[in-house]
């Protein structure tokens, strides 16, 4: 099958992907509540059509936090990504700079930064606050080091919220001859994977971490490890912490919260990501869509307004700058790419994101994607 949407990415990350991850992708937390209501809230707003218009020009870029990006999308920090494809975070990092959009390195990415960096562009950082201070300091300097150029300080995991897929499929809780019979039994059933991930995707550690980690053999292990030592005293006032060895712009992630996002700016952030984790954390919370506009109104005058959760689209790219984002960042989108067929297929889901996003632009009369505005949205639709 030849992928058109995000949709049919999925359903090629389903077939090529060993069970355990592409539940791990797919999954959200709890009974997924919050998971369908970023899709379904964002499926029920209605674009405003408008016609007769010159749109024979169209200007996509946008200027944010010193960068210049071909689109207002960005690849959000995906755990684990080298477990989807070969040095995953390396391809997806690739595809997105061929494109002209940053590409956010998680915490617990398979490719260490140092391994990014090298490759192409230096990635935005994304950090979860860990126990060890000493090792966050250090990670923090090393990402400084290799110029990445934003970090992004993901707020909303405290502490894992619970996957039931994740249970199910053995990803999480389950060790021992069984968990490695059925580790092994889901790689000889799916040999494209199998033959990739072992003859170039090694090795399978959590790059940026590994130095932390003592006590692990499989990736699922480190998660477990990391999982233990997330820092649950985090507050507002560690973004000083933060900011004694990082001098960049900081990006908070995972606020829903107008409050929060008040006290997001007062901390001192550049930026902020409205985000639910894409319905993995805290289920029964609001979708994100729903959460962006009294946000934007709160304080999009103050630091530049992120979200993500729920965008499978080039229109829901539209939908969610004219409710006040200045970009959106993709999860699962880039991750389902990634699986079904590694940084070609990240490149092409990207360009179908962008040829939706033009189409979206010309039919609702906007020729500036950064002077996309609620005027895009009919109301009474
Ligand atoms: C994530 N997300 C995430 N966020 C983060 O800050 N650090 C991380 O390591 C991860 N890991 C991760 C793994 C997987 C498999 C998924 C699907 C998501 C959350 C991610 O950055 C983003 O907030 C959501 O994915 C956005 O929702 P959509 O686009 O997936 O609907």
């Amino acid at each position: 099958m030849r992928a058109a949407s995000v949709s049919d990415y999925r359903e090629l990350a389903r077939r090529r992907l060993p069970n355990i991850f592409f539940e791990y992708i797919d999954g959200g937390s709890y009974a997924e509540t919050t998971l369908a209501r970023n899709v379904a809230d964002i499926e029920a707003i209605a674009l405003r059509q408008r016609v007769m218009r010159d749109m024979s020009k169209l200007d996509m870029s946008i200027e944010t936090l010193g960068q210049k990006l071909a689109m207002p999308v960005g690849l959000a920090p995906v755990g684990m990504a080298g477990m989807y494809a070969s040095r995953g975070e390396v391809q997806a990092a690739r595809a997105a700079a061929e494109v002209g959009v940053p590409f956010c390195l998680s915490t617990v990415g398979v490719c260490s930064v140092e391994e990014v960096a090298k490759a192409g562009v230096p990635p935005w950082f994304q950090l979860y606050m860990l126990k060890d201070r000493g090792y966050m300091k250090s990670l923090i300097e090393r990402a400084k080091a290799l110029g990445c150029p934003v970090l992004v300080f993901t707020v909303d995991l405290p502490t894992p919220g619970s996957r039931y897929r994740d249970i199910r499929s053995g990803f999480t809780g389950s060790s021992g001859l069984s968990g490695a019979l059925n580790t092994a039994w889901d790689g000889i059933t799916h040999p494209a994977w199998t033959w990739d991930l072992f003859t170039r995707g090694r090795p399978h550690t959590l790059g940026s971490v590994v130095g932390a980690v003592t006590e692990s053999r499989r990736v699922t292990d480190f998660l477990s490890w990391i999982a233990r030592n997330f820092d649950r005293s985090v507050t507002w006032a560690d973004l000083d912490w933060v900011r004694e060895t990082w001098d960049g712009p900081i990006v908070v992630k995972g606020v829903l919260d107008p409050q929060d996002a008040r006290d997001a700016v007062k901390a001192g952030a550049q930026g902020l990501v409205v985000s639910n984790h894409g319905g993995r954390q805290l289920d029964g919370v609001r979708s994100s869509i729903s959460a962006l506009p009294a946000i934007a109104d709160a304080v999009g005058g103050d630091l530049e307004v992120y979200m993500d959760g729920g965008i499978r689209s080039g229109l829901d790219v539209l939908k969610a700058l004219a409710l006040g984002a200045k970009a959106c960042f993709v999860g699962r989108a880039w991750a389902y790419a990634l699986g079904a067929g590694g940084q070609t297929q990240v490149a092409r889901m990207l360009g179908t994101l962008r040829a939706e996003l033009a189409v979206a632009m010309i039919l609702t009369g906007c020729a500036t994607v950064s002077e996309a505005g609620r005027e895009l949205l009919d109301r009474d639709g």
